[in-house]
């Protein structure tokens, strides 16, 4: 199975950025325990801070993947450009949050991935990929 998590901007900072609501572990240091946890699955990772270069990565992958972990972070709220690739393409998506976007400011409420997604997990930190990883496997 060929799976790959896609973050978008400031996601990078994970460790430094906010820990009170991101927590203090790096997401190159929690790839490596996800890896080692689900040795079976292909997991590819990509970061990017800019908007068109995630829509490139999801129109890349999206026709032969088995899935895709979309962390869109704040291009959550206001990409409809995300919004419209994930409907695009055939891949099933999975929606991710560390947070819980719902406890939060009434801007981050809204989802345009949502609309085009499988499935959202949202809430349960770092482990959020974890269960969506999950999702994705047969029973
Ligand atoms: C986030 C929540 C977004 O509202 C925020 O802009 C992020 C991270 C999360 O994983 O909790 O950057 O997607």
């Amino acid at each position: 199975m060929k799976l790959i998590i896609i973050n978008g901007p400031n996601l990078n900072l994970l460790g430094k950025r906010e820990p009170e609501v991101y927590g203090t572990q790096t997401f190159e240091d929690y790839l490596l325990l996800l890896r080692g946890k689900f040795q079976e699955i292909d997991l590819e990772y990509y970061q990017s801070n800019i908007e068109g270069e995630l829509i490139d990565k999801i129109q890349e992958v999206g026709f032969t993947y088995d899935g895709i972990i979309l962390n869109a972070a704040a291009y959550t709220h206001t990409s409809v450009g995300i919004g419209d690739a994930i409907k695009a393409i055939t891949t099933p998506v999975v929606e991710v949050h560390i947070s819980n976007t719902f406890s939060r400011e009434e801007f981050r409420h809204r989802s345009y991935v949502s609309p085009g997604a499988k499935g959202v997990i949202l809430g349960f930190g770092l482990r959020s990929y974890d269960l969506a990883i999950l999702s994705f496997l047969k029973e």
